[in-house]
């Protein structure tokens, strides 16, 4: 497997990068260390024939061979092997589960070197851009990552994708997806990408133990958590911790569930309910006031960041996707229930917010029967019960096996197929990405202005110019 940056998306200069060792089966030829590195080149490739079984090569007599002979060794393979590049998101703390996923197919498929093109930013906030200029600057990867819903409009109108129906038709998928998970894929009489997992938006994290020593429960309502948040503030704890902009997006999102109840929620995006309503005002009314008991330093925090501070007590509570619960047991080593809790966000039990990342294949894509396994193997039960326990995802396959989850994703499992859905704004289910990205600037509007009636308005005057509800 191959990480590249944004910068390197195309395959690097190979002889710049001498090996720096030998492992099983591979050579690992650059390797950033640092785990919190947004952007990683680490460069996996097939061991080369006549490395095997050694630590050091050496010839028939025992002598060393010469370091160029096994840069040449490695050079050949690397012209030979098939490659794939894969474009996502999932760089960093967010890689490993992905990792995981690229050894499955390495393994399924020898002989194919997968690239591993990643341009870091949670929920894609920066390698949107990117893949936006990729595809209409003629340039596509293999196969990139995209959010189920509404946002592959946009997609197939930048691209053009490949419709996958007979994909779909050959793996039996028609049978194995649920039926409001296929409607999000598909668009236009095409099927335009298979999903990996779903996640859930509206989860508000928390650490039992600390919640005791506060003498605080987790808030069923905004009303609670607001009758608790001075509590909270006087004993120096942050009673919410959010970060980056589009986590304060996120947390809209579920304040404006909990406000307007699933119905109106969803005539949001039907353009039923005008943003503009007195209903959806009252949204941002409550979202100022859940804001004053939040940190001021949000902007230089990524989302790890905010889980980071609940989990070191700095902060009670933290609303966040589910890729939190993949945080907190895969990097942070913590036992769900007990290392972390959680619970619906307030005001929204019952009720699923749902978003499902996804793998879209672009025409022109340059290793297309490479990128068509990748896609079969995501969308397996294999690959999916493979990448969603440590993701803290589950799969929508209505045969997934739940064996290798943890006590949160089968929690979440079950509320998936009891709860109502909705789908998220700011994960691309609920709207188009024209919206969802002018909604950012709707946002930081209202942080600066403060005012919810200017905010509903601004949101009223996107949506009609996204074309929300014109269908
Ligand atoms: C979401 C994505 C998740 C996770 C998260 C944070 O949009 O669906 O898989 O990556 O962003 O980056």
């Amino acid at each position: 497997m191959r990480h590249l940056s944004a910068k390197d998306a195309k395959p690097p200069l190979r002889a710049s990068l001498l090996p720096t060792g030998l492992k099983d089966g591979s050579v690992t030829r650059y390797k950033n260390s640092s785990a919190r590195s947004p952007y990683r080149l680490n460069l996996h490739y097939p061991r080369p024939k006549g490395a095997l079984n050694c630590g050091l090569l050496t010839n028939v007599r025992g002598a060393p061979i010469k370091n160029a002979i096994i840069l040449a060794a490695t050079l050949l393979t690397l012209t030979q092997a098939q490659e794939l590049e894969i474009f996502s998101w999932w760089a960093g703390d967010e890689g490993p589960p992905l990792a995981v996923l690229v050894d499955l197919f390495e393994a399924q498929n020898p002989g194919t070197v997968v690239i591993n093109a990643t341009i870091a930013g949670g929920s894609g906030v920066n390698a949107r851009s990117v893949l936006k200029a990729r595809l209409s600057g003629g340039d596509p990867p293999d196969a990139f990552q995209v959010h189920a819903g509404r946002e592959i409009d946009s997609w197939v109108a930048a691209g053009p994708l490949e419709d996958l129906s007979s994909l779909f038709a050959d793996e039996g998928w028609n049978e194995v997806f649920p039926k409001d998970l296929l409607e999000l894929i598909r668009t236009g009489g095409g099927t335009w990408s298979v999903p990996v997992n779903v996640h859930r938006s509206n989860v508000m994290w928390f650490v039992p133990a600390k919640l005791k020593t506060w003498g605080v429960t987790a808030p069923t309502t905004w009303d609670e958590f607001l009758t608790v948040c001075p509590t909270l503030q006087e004993r120096g704890v942050t009673p919410l911790v959010v970060a980056e902009p589009w986590t304060q997006g996120h947390l809209w999102e579920s304040v404006a569930l909990a406000v307007l109840g699933p119905e109106d929620y969803e005539a949001l995006w039907s353009g039923r309910l005008p943003f503009s309503s007195p209903e959806a005002v009252a949204v941002w009314r409550t979202f100022g006031r859940i804001l004053a008991c939040t940190n001021d330093d949000a902007a230089g925090l990524s989302w790890q960041g905010a889980t980071d501070r609940v989990v070191g007590g700095e902060a009670a509570f933290n609303i966040m996707g589910d890729w939190a619960a993949g945080y907190l047991t895969t990097t942070l080593g913590l036992e769900p229930g007990t290392g972390f809790g959680w619970a619906a966000s307030p005001g929204t039990d019952g009720t699923f917010m749902l978003l499902a990342d996804a793998f879209s294949l672009p025409v022109g894509a340059p290793n297309r029967d490479a990128a068509l396994a990748w896609l079969r193997m995501v969308g397996s039960r294999e690959g999916q019960d493979t990448f969603n326990p440590p993701k803290g995802s589950i799969s929508p396959r209505l045969d997934s096996d739940l064996g290798p989850y943890t006590a949160y994703a089968r929690s979440a499992y079950s509320d998936y197929t009891e709860d109502r859905q909705v789908g998220s704004l700011v994960h691309g289910a609920a709207a188009n990405e024209v919206f969802t990205s002018g909604f950012a600037e709707v946002l930081e509007g209202y942080l600066s202005s403060g005012s919810a009636a200017q905010a509903g308005a601004a949101a009223q005057a996107l949506a009609e110019r996204s074309g929300i509800g014109a269908d």
